[in-house]
């Protein structure tokens, strides 16, 4: 096995991977660099398909405050965030913005130059920065992508899986082996900091708003390494994905268009909000996909839809060009026409258990972005945290990474060469799995007993499914190919997601429990580790 060494190596080329490593390039002493690994291409992530914002509270937005958004977050959160986390993170959007834009980020300017605040679901003024109108998480993506490629001492390898963590017999993780599947080619890699940054979940449900790439590596990764992980129960479901897109991949119409006053109808064309909460459209998202359900289920019908119609062609395809694009190339104009909508999975609340710096229970082992869990989203996230988030947590980061001897790290140790010998000797990995099926099998059991409404009887059978999955797919080290690996992580965070909706005996926030239909009084967080 191929065998290179690192100061850092970051998993994952979101905005929190890749704005981390521009940082960790400008700010941090690096003697042996700095690796990004990403399973795909480095422009491709979850981040690239954010379309409604970043949350931004700015001075010069008279309206909005700090304790203005950290009490919208803990309301939207349903008793789970935690205060402290919400309030740093809150506090350092306007630097982390700043240095974006010094990063070459163009955040939507009006026609006086001044920055432009929209408004998602539940936030209580216009606060939400966005780029290229409705295309943010492309816009950032994009500028960060350009800025790292100006770079030549930061290595990039494409097309490639981190695949273990290397923890050594103290409990400190010390690299990582990394799989490339164009070459089929494992290589040893030693880092003092293993930085995961790999997104989120959606792709283990069959309707989600994720691209392929989000099958829950890191956080699978990690818990295999015994790191803690924490919410696990708490997936978000987005209430408005563009129901005729043809694959399970949905397109995504950006809550936003609510922002701008667009209404929810049923195949009748009647408002049903109303019926459901007094913030209508713009309740929190978990009760709005609800009550959409739940309309579906009344009515008999696949989706219900957005109507925007009040909004005028010209100043739709302004504000919304990627999703103007999107609904006419299905022969659907906004400004006339009833957009259909269904919800589809689209965040993750839970994840690797992470302070707000990326620090995880392992020691030289760090999470940011989506999969890690900060106790920022609580039991269901407010729309446009997520991107901030993400800034925050890189920045953070760095920040801790200073104070770290990135020059150091033993490496031989006993269970460092086991590890990598399981990989050397492996020979099981030769056996057939049709993975495919699997696929198929495992997306379509999360989506119909782990999704939006849940009871224990689902979440029993779920389980039971699970189980026979994970004994028709034996391979624990060696696998044959990315989808194998992409299985492998799949099917660990698929039950730990079952296990913790099955002991979480109430509803909150994204987790509604139809035979647990009320909260308890005292909010509790739950966590595990192996
Ligand atoms: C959206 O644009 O509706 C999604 C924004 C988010 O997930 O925060």
């Amino acid at each position: 096995m191929k065998h290179t060494r690192y100061s850092a190596v970051i998993v994952g080329s979101g905005i929190a991977g890749l704005y981390a490593a521009i940082k960790l390039e400008r700010e941090v002493n690096l003697p042996n660099g700095l690796l990004i690994i990403t399973k795909s291409q480095l422009i491709e992530s979850n981040s690239k398909y954010a379309q409604g914002g970043m949350v931004c509270v700015m001075p010069e937005n008279k309206l909005d405050s700090c304790t203005l958004h950290i009490e919208d977050t803990i309301k939207a959160g349903a008793g789970l965030t935690d205060r402290k986390v919400a309030e740093f993170i809150s506090e350092k959007s306007a630097e982390v913005v700043k240095e974006l834009q010094n990063f070459g980020v163009d955040f939507d300017r009006d026609e006086n130059n001044k920055l432009k605040f929209t408004k998602e679901a539940a936030h209580s003024v216009n606060r939400i920065l966005h780029a290229g109108g409705d295309a943010t998480g492309f816009c950032i993506e994009n500028a960060l992508v350009k800025y790292i490629l100006s770079k030549k001492n930061i290595t990039i390898y494409e097309q490639t899986l981190a695949v273990e963590i290397l923890k050594d017999s103290k409990n400190i993780s010390r690299g990582l082996i990394a799989y490339n599947y164009n070459e089929n080619e494992y290589e040893v890699v030693e880092a003092p900091a293993v930085i995961l940054a790999t997104g989120g979940i959606g792709q283990l449900y069959k309707y989600t708003t994720n691209p392929d790439i989000t099958t829950g590596d890191g956080i699978a990764l990690a818990y295999r390494a015994g790191a803690i992980v924490k919410d696990m129960e708490f997936v978000q479901f987005h209430p408005t994905a563009f129901a005729l897109s043809e694959k399970g991949t949905m397109f995504l119409i950006s809550e936003a268009v609510r922002g701008e006053g667009a209404k929810l109808v049923n195949k009748d064309g009647q408002t049903f909000m109303e019926k459901y909460d007094k913030r209508l459209e713009l309740a929190p998202r978990d009760i709005v996909t609800r009550a959409i359900y739940n309309e579906m289920r009344q009515t008999k019908t696949q989706n219900v839809y957005l109507d925007a119609t009040h909004i005028p062609e010209e100043k739709f395809e302004k504000r919304f060009p990627t999703i103007y694009a999107t609904c006419k190339e299905y022969n659907i104009n906004p400004a006339k026409d009833y957009i259909p909508v269904s919800p589809s999975a689209h965040y993750f609340m839970g994840g690797v258990k992470t302070k707000v710096n990326g620090t995880t229970s392992i020691e030289g082992l760090y999470a940011i972005g989506e999969a890690a869990c900060t106790g920022l989203h609580g039991a269901n996230r407010l729309a446009s945290n997520s991107i901030l988030e993400c800034a925050v947590t890189a920045y953070e980061l760095v920040n801790h990474l200073k104070t770290i001897d990135l020059s150091k790290n033993e490496f031989n140790d006993k269970e460092i060469i086991r590890l990598i010998d399981a990989y050397k000797n492996d020979n099981s990995f030769n056996q057939k799995v049709n993975i495919d099926n699997m696929f198929k099998e495992l997306k379509e059991l999360m989506w119909s007993n782990v999704g939006i409404i849940r009871n224990k009887e689902k979440l029993e059978k779920a389980k039971e499914q699970l189980e026979k999955l994970s004994q028709e797919f034996s391979l624990s080290y060696k696998c044959n190919t990315r989808n194998e690996y992409e299985m492998r992580n799949m099917l660990t965070v698929a039950k730990l997601i079952v296990n913790f909706a099955l002991n979480r005996k109430e509803s909150r926030g994204a987790h509604y429990r139809e035979d647990f239909p009320e909260k308890e009084m005292i909010a509790k967080s739950q966590q595990y580790s192996l």
